[in-house]
């Protein structure tokens, strides 16, 4: 998908009933405030230069014969009333073009959201959440901008220079010729600037993105910064990066003052010439004063919506430059889709999980995992052990499905993973993370993620991970906030809130990925004799560097650089002493 000008029109063609009904009332608009800057000066004429005329002749046949201040009267009140009604046909006009454009930038955002909670996770490491959000919210708000106030003042303006351009072919069609041929080189001599002044808003917009990239980044590894003591080096950092937006600020805002003054003078050039072309005609006897006052007052009210026409070239190539950049997310590439045809976990209480073949690589260059073959029965607790790098979280990610195979098969009760889906796989298997992180939320939510659940279940669930005793003496219990990732928890208590999660959701299979390192051994052990009647109906795959931790295993394989070097049982292995020593902290 990608999103373009073409895109975004067919969104806005959803909307026709609104759109025909604005673009009715912008006709009516124009309609109806075209003749207004003629009434006044035609008076000049009539009432003051007592040629008959119109006006009068009409207000004659009316009510007879009048005082002048009563044709004046009558002709300030028409004037009064036609602006007044183009006031709230524009205000009308307006609200319906702004709510269009707000509901086409919310599917952008929309979009863009949902294309990125699919990504594959290869390419969510590989960009910064700063980058994103600039994405969201300085380009979408350009476009927006684009849209909400550009098209609607497009449609307006054109039909304002047609209509006034039409009236001045009626009062003088010389005069309106050399008016209306001029005029376009004012308009194309300020499009070349409109150009350059996109450029230094891009620098600018890079600026921005690079600052907030290094603040998010900055934010999310405060700790460590003042762990290291390096607080002051990365907030220079950020100085740096706040003085380039600074600068390219600096150089976007002059510049393109620059070049929108250079483009306002250009217009009021050619308003003088316009002018003095205009007193030339009344000279040689072709036009009335009073006409004449007319098409100064048209100059004018062709002046506005001429510079609104420039904006929106200042505004189009701007929203094309964001539409680009807002681009990059939709280019990066998703995760696979597999159909749902067929669903091992549905109906049965655990699955056996077959690996064969399986190679992997996170840069398709260094081969993490080698030719893996793994069978785990149903029911069994099996355990890996190697060293630290040797593939043990990639192979635990792989069997989620976290990554797809790049060679290789996944099976699931001998169901290929290609013919079941991810989502289903994960709703199923649960992967305790090695360093879980949790939302800056309440304990309860950082529990059920949002679902509805019985109070008593998830107490019996911290009961299990050990974390009841710790939770009831908070003050404020499940409510508790355990701030951002959780920092207010010990690694520990965050480990065992991941495990009191996996009990909640009930999975088919469990990893446990070290989620027990930070416990000390006597924890570990009542956690493992709490978790002993979930673990025993259920495949289970333990990743551990403590053989207290992998003591119930039936089964476990030693992985060394991405291969499986060894497996057998624990009695097994252990006679191997020295290589199993190696992998096993005891
Ligand atoms: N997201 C990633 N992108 C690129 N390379 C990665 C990524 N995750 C891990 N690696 C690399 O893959 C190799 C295996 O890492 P992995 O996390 O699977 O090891 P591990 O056995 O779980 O180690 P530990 O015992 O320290 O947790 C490492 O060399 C690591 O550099
Ligand atoms: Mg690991």
């Amino acid at each position: 998908m990608r999103y373009t000008f073409k895109k975004i029109l067919n969104e806005l063609l959803k909307y026709k009933k609104e759109f025909i009904t604005a673009n009715i009332i912008a006709i009516i608009a124009v309609v109806v405030s075209t003749p207004a800057p003629l009434l006044m000066p035609l008076l000049v004429d009539e009432v003051l230069l007592k040629k008959t005329g119109f006006l009068t002749k009409h207000i004659d046949n009316l009510l007879g014969h009048q005082e002048a201040f009563v044709y004046i009267l009558i002709v300030l009140f028409m004037t009064l009333s036609l602006r007044a009604i183009f006031f709230g046909l524009t205000i009308w006009h307006d609200y319906i073009f702004s709510k269009i454009s707000k509901n086409i930038t919310y599917k952008i955002r929309k979009d863009m959201l949902l294309h990125l909670s699919k990504l594959s996770l290869s390419e969510f490491e590989s960009i910064g959440s700063g980058k994103i959000s600039s994405l969201f919210l300085v380009d979408v708000a350009t476009i927006e901008t684009f849209l909400g106030m550009s098209i609607s003042k497009l449609i307006v303006s054109v039909l304002t220079v047609l209509g006034v351009a039409i009236v001045l072919l009626l009062i003088n069609w010389k005069l309106a010729l050399f008016i209306l041929l001029v005029n376009p080189f004012v308009v194309i001599v300020s499009k070349k600037f409109a150009r350059k002044v996109s450029l230094y808003k891009k620098e600018e917009n890079r600026t921005f993105e690079a600052f907030s990239e290094a603040l998010s980044e900055t934010l999310d590894l405060f700790w460590q910064i003042r762990a290291s003591n390096q607080e002051r080096n990365f907030i220079k950092r950020l100085f740096v990066k706040s003085e380039e937006i600074k600068n390219a600020g600096i150089n976007f805002a002059y510049k393109s003052d620059v070049a929108l003054r250079f483009s306002y003078l250009l217009f009021l050039g050619g308003f003088e010439i316009f002018r003095a072309a205009s007193i030339f005609t009344v000279a040689y006897g072709e036009l009335s004063i009073g006409l004449m006052l007319a098409i100064f007052g048209y100059l004018w009210v062709m002046m506005g919506p001429i510079q609104e026409i420039l904006n929106i070239q200042y505004s189009y190539h701007n929203a094309k430059r964001a539409l680009n950049r807002i681009n990059q997310i939709f280019k990066m590439q998703q995760e696979p889709k597999y159909p749902h045809l067929k669903n091992p976990f549905k109906g049965s209480k655990t699955n056996s999980i077959r690996l064969k073949g399986v190679d992997f690589s996170y840069d398709n260059k260094n081969s993490i995992l080698k030719d893996i073959n793994i069978f785990i029965e149903k029911g069994k607790n099996i355990a890996i052990v190697g060293a630290s790098g040797s593939g043990k979280t990639t192979l635990a990610q792989i069997m989620v499905g976290f990554y797809p195979l790049q060679k290789g098969e996944l099976f699931y009760d001998e169901v290929n993973i290609k013919e079941i889906g991810l989502d289903v796989v994960r709703e199923n298997i649960f992967l305790v993370l090695q360093t879980p992180l949790l939302f800056n939320s309440t304990i309860r939510f950082n529990l059920t993620l949002g679902k509805d659940m019985d109070d008593k279940m998830i107490w019996e669930a911290l009961k299990i991970a050990q974390l009841k005793d710790i939770i009831s003496s908070f003050e404020s219990g499940l409510d508790t906030q355990v701030g951002k990732n959780g920092v207010k928890l010990s690694g520990g208590q965050r480990q065992r809130m991941s495990i009191a999660r996996m009990i909640l959701q009930d999975p088919n299979i469990i990893i446990l990925d070290e989620s027990t390192s930070a416990l000390d051994i006597h924890t570990e052990e009542s956690l493992f004799v709490a978790l002993k009647e979930i673990l025993k109906e259920k495949t289970v795959i333990i990743i551990a560097h403590r053989l207290s931790t992998i003591k119930q295993a039936d089964y476990i394989y030693m992985l060394e650089d991405g291969q499986v070097i060894e497996e057998g049982t624990k009695e097994e292995l252990i006679s191997l002493e020295g290589k199993f020593a190696k992998h096993i902290g005891e």
